[in-house]
């Protein structure tokens, strides 16, 4: 018989148990939700000392430099989106760049064929780093507290250690199994005694903290300039790469206006080019906003036809018009993200078939999986979307030991043959050809939803190119389906990009039925075990309560407010 002492604790540990499956958390006054709880910790802890939503976000991507560095980075770059408390909105883009010494020949022999892998996989694959500098922008423009508070506290996990998790060490065991010709990532996953770290060991990256150090006490020029600079250059040149201290001096974030539009009285903020995020969701929700949506069910056939068509055409346009903004200086981004032009494209959607990809123009390949993202919210309502990126999951794979960190492959996605475009996917469209000093055309699409001028979704993801999608898809569930957050996060998603000409869907979501339905229109669908990684918080600014949720994908993750 239970005692009445055992009841509560029985009850609590029931109660427990349901916090823990519940993907969403409730805060008040400040909330930070990334794809490490520890992580987002340190960022509620900035905003608990006073510090503002940029003040977080600081320390909680250094902190994912240290806690998954898988795609949490110093090494990379990325995106912010951010809303101020008076709904003031601007981004600021600290994508890696070209080095100096690039040419849009770099990865073919001399017969002019792309060498298998060298975009992605050789020393030359590394792009300047951007994140040190836009965050150190970010701060320099926006925050609050001092730059060394934000900083230490990934110094602190770095050089004290933090529990070596189950993710982190499925990435152990592949890096250092017999025939891993990768000394660095072997080195990187052992202890000092050469046994390689297991669930439950506190890990330490002492050389990892020194580099943060030199960041802390020197701001951006820890990085770019002096010792850690020197250093950079040098492991370059040792190892047949081309960043030179030159390069790292002339790095510079920059701030840009964000890309805006509007759905059914919600204003829309995302990602401008160097990104395509923000150009294709704009157009997708004018897309969709064309649709009489109230007749059409989530989850659907004529749903899940109308949204692959919409990512078609968005696709389509991104391929063909986007690149840097500073070497594409006629985009038509105004036309691309304008009502009229989704008016005029929606008319070639026919509801009843599939339209056809014309794969004898261009392709897109799939990307990789792994790009962070995180959302942070404060008490004031000045709102932060970040996401950022090594491009492959740990990157290039490769670093100098003395300074502890993973090195990038961004200039992957650069289109690595001029003028060949292929049925596989293989894309040579002038816009996002490489060239000395050009910014990579991404996909990461940092978003933020307003209402009444105030932040009312923070949202986004990694994955490649289907983080537009999923992006796009959970805008839509959260804005015209009225899904709360976490709903939104962990309902169907698909993926189309135009070429190859494919649905991929999540396996398990789309019935048997809507499957046979969508091919008899045309459609070619494929399975797939999980699209994005979510990190979103909803505001009800009027009755402030904010609304966190973690994609339960990424199990590490989690939301952290007070
Ligand atoms: O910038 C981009 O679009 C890609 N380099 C992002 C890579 C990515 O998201 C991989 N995986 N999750």
């Amino acid at each position: 018989m239970k005692t009445p002492k055992r009841i509560p604790l029985l009850a609590l540990l029931f109660l427990l148990s349901i916090f823990k499956i519940s993907a969403q958390t409730y805060a008040k006054n400040g909330m930070v939700v990334s794809s490490n709880l520890e992580s987002s910790k340190v960022g509620r802890t900035i905003l608990q000392q006073g510090g503002n939503a940029i003040d977080a976000a600081v320390a909680t991507a250094f902190s994912l430099a240290v806690t998954l560095p898988s795609a949490g980075n110093i090494g990379g770059g990325g995106f912010i989106v951010f809303m101020d408390s008076i709904g003031k909105t601007t981004t600021i883009d600290f994508r890696e760049k070209a080095p100096l010494a690039a040419t849009n020949d770099m990865y073919l022999n001399k017969d002019g064929e792309l060498v298998k892998g060298s975009n992605h996989t050789s020393i030359k694959a590394i792009g300047v780093p951007g994140t040190v500098a836009g965050l150190y922008m970010a701060h320099k423009k926006y925050g609050k507290l001092p730059w060394k508070d934000l900083v230490q506290p990934a110094i602190d996990q770095a050089k004290n250690g933090f529990i070596f998790n189950w993710s982190l060490y499925r990435a152990a065991q592949r890096f250092t199994k017999e025939g891993n010709d990768n000394a660095f990532m072997d080195a990187y996953f052992r202890k000092e005694n050469g046994a390689v770290l297991e669930p439950g060991d506190n890990w330490k990256q002492p050389q990892l903290a020194a580099t943060l150090t030199a960041i802390r006490d020197k701001g951006k020029d820890g990085f770019y300039k002096g010792e850690v600079a020197k250093k950079i250059a040098l492991w370059m040149k040792e190892n047949g790469g081309i960043i030179t201290k030159k390069d790292l001096k002339k790095y510079e974030a920059i701030e840009r206006k964000p890309i805006e539009g509007t759905y059914k009285g919600y204003t829309i903020y995302s990602m401008p080019p160097p990104s395509s995020g923000g150009v294709a969701l704009v157009e997708m929700m004018n897309l969709m906003e064309q649709a009489d949506l109230k007749d059409i069910e989530f989850n659907s056939t004529a749903y899940v036809h109308l949204v692959a068509e919409a990512m078609r055409r968005a696709f389509a346009d991104r391929a063909e018009h986007l690149g840097d903004a500073d070497f594409n200086l006629d985009m038509p981004l105004e036309k691309l993200t304008s009502k009229e032009f989704a008016k005029q494209r929606f008319k070639g959607i026919d509801m009843k078939k599939a339209s056809v990809s014309d794969s004898t123009k261009f392709g897109q390949l799939y990307d990789g999986q792994n790009t962070t993202h995180f959302s942070v919210l404060d008490k004031d309502g000045n709102a932060v979307s970040l996401t950022y990126t090594l491009e492959y999951s740990y990157g290039s794979r490769m670093g100098s030991e003395e300074l502890g960190f993973i090195f990038n492959n961004e200039m992957g996605d650069f289109n690595p043959q001029p003028g060949i475009t292929k049925g596989n996917g293989q894309i040579g469209t002038a816009p996002n050809l490489v060239a000395p000093e050009k910014r990579m055309l991404s996909s990461m699409s940092p978003t933020i939803v307003a209402k009444d001028g105030k932040p009312y979704l923070v949202i986004g993801s990694p994955g490649g190119r289907t983080i537009i999608n999923t992006v796009f898809q959970t805008v839509l569930g959260v804005l015209e389906y009225e899904m709360r957050i976490d709903k939104a996060i962990e309902a169907l998603k698909i993926h189309h990009q135009w070429l190859p000409d494919i649905i991929r869907y999540e396996k398990h979501l789309l019935s048997p039925d809507t499957r046979d339905a969508l091919e008899s229109m045309g459609h070619t669908l494929k399975p797939t075990n999980n699209l994005g990684s979510l990190m979103g918080i909803t505001w009800d600014a009027e009755n402030k309560v904010m609304t966190g949720a973690s994609d339960s994908s990424s199990p590490d993750g989690g939301a952290a407010g007070y």
